[in-house]
């Protein structure tokens, strides 16, 4: 081990216990939110292929690559150090660390405005908890959403909560303070436990709720939507969407997946974790839009909503239907849990950095990066009313339109994990020694082979290509 690191010893009790962690830091707004909304604003199916290629060839491997990385930096649980230890090792300079440096920059980014839209969400919980408490004490548990409200106004409450900084920053906090308490408990007794709760009883209400949308809604319509490529519709622009919804969706780059791997024991086998947590992400992001669309088609609204098609669209859609209530507020609470299990990997990351890089406790690490974080939050919040003219990268052609939050996501998406994933790309496939790599996939004959094709030359390429054409979108012509 290197001088200056110390190991602190954390490790997760078994593999199923780092695999339901790391689902759950891949399922998130990433598959509930994102993935339903670029399908639909991109045309369905043509995008839905793109996307599970991507994801198969591009995200799988470089999500193997961050895990062994940690694994092999010898339970070095900051992403920096870790990949500094295991290019020291192979005789390459410390420097790659770097990489590790932006990534785990990039997931204090991230967490700064995952947990204010994650307060978005936590906003719907209450408002439809409310309502349903309504319906139930008016004997009418099956009412639609928003009984007594018109459509207007089931429209218009995303609007009225943008505009209230007081109740965006309030949700955002509450969000934050949830994640803080889980994290400062510590690997196996944090992160951990909530990941058993959460992970199970998410896949229990997103099963639930597409039976409920396969029986109501227009289940052949989203199908034929999702399932039907129109390749005409293919362009260049489509599929870097769709590479870099399968870099966020998978967290690739954001340095979590290497510090949840320097927490996983030796027996483990990393390249069938690694598919496992691949498979499950996608087959989620596909049922998330198997729930969604159903329900859009059957209530006659557009699936290319945008960014508001689960705070706007649905909504509308649960006004229309018998049983509404009760299924927002599941809805709801199914989103809640997925963000918590993602933000809680973005708070982990840099948490454990900050407790090797300057010796703190877990406590104080976690209070240190979240405090800067949720105010970087209140930024973004504040930026959808009182600084609503307020462009922070107005100097940089591509995001000179954006406003804080926008700007935000674009630096992460577009320049961080790109950076990250490129990285462990670059790390795994060229810098690190052959022996350390090889021997942590626990690959051998052809499947060894195609990884090392994969992740040397297809995924550099590739994600090299995300960040040309994300950061130049001129060149796309
Ligand atoms: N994968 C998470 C999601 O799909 O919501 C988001 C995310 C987490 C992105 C961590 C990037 C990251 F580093």
């Amino acid at each position: 081990m290197a001088a200056g690191s110390q190991d602190v010893g954390e490790h997760w009790s078994s593999g199923t216990a780092f695999l339901l962690a790391a689902i759950g830091s891949a399922v998130g707004l990433g598959n509930i939110w994102r993935f339903p909304t670029l399908a639909g604003e991109n045309g369905g199916g043509a995008f839905v292929l793109v996307y599970i290629l991507c994801v198969a060839l591009i995200g799988l491997p470089i999500v193997l690559s961050e895990v062994l990385i940690g694994r092999a930096g010898g339970h070095n649980a900051d992403s920096p150090g870790s990949i500094a230890e295991v290019a020291e090792r192979s005789g390459r300079s410390r420097k790659w660390g770097l990489f590790g440096t932006v990534g785990t920059l990039t997931a204090f980014l991230i967490l700064s405005f995952y947990s204010l839209v994650a307060g978005w969400v936590l906003y719907y919980v209450w408002v439809s908890g409310a309502d349903f408490l309504e319906a139930l004490f008016s004997a009418q548990p099956f009412a639609p959403a928003f009984d007594h409200m018109t459509r207007d106004e089931v429209t218009g409450m995303m609007g009225g909560l943008f505009a209230n900084p007081a109740m965006l920053i309030g949700q955002h906090a509450l969000f934050m303070i949830v994640t803080l308490a889980i994290v400062a408990v510590g690997v196996t007794g944090g992160i951990e436990k909530a990941a058993k709760w959460l992970m199970p009883s998410f896949f229990v209400l997103l099963v639930l709720l597409t039976i409920y949308a396969g029986l109501t809604g227009d289940m052949g319509a989203a199908l034929a939507f999702m399932f039907t490529p129109d390749f005409s519709k293919l362009t260049p622009a489509i599929l870097n969407d769709a590479l870099g919804q399968a870099c966020f969706s998978l967290s690739v780059g954001g340095a979590l997946l290497i510090t949840y791997g320097s927490y996983v024991p030796s027996e483990v086998r990393l390249a069938p974790t690694a598919a496992v947590i691949a498979s499950v992400d996608t087959g989620v992001a596909i049922l998330a839009g198997l729930m969604i669309f159903p329900i859009v088609f059957a209530a006659g609204l557009d699936p290319a909503g945008g960014p508001g098609l689960i705070f706007q669209t649905l909504p509308i859609a649960f006004h229309q239907m018998p049983g509404g209530a009760l299924v927002g507020l599941l809805f709801f609470t199914l989103i809640f849990f997925a963000a918590l299990t993602s933000s809680i990997a973005l708070l982990e990351a840099p948490t454990a950095w900050v407790m090797r890089r300057f010796g703190l406790g877990r406590k104080q690490a976690a209070a240190s990066v979240a405090v800067p974080a949720f105010l970087i939050g209140v930024a973004c919040a504040l930026g959808y009313n009182l600084w609503s003219e307020v462009r922070p990268l107005f100097f940089w052609p591509i995001f000179a339109d954006s406003d804080i939050l926008d700007s935000l996501d674009g630096i992460t998406g577009k320049i961080g994990l790109p950076v990250g994933g490129l990285g462990a790309a670059l790390l795994a496939g060229w810098v690190a020694d052959r022996a350390i790599v090889d021997a942590e996939t626990g690959l051998s004959g052809g499947m060894l082979a195609l990884w090392r094709f994969l992740i040397a030359w297809l995924a550099p390429l590739a994600v090299g290509l995300i960040l040309l054409f994300g950061l130049w979108p001129s060149l796309l012509g």
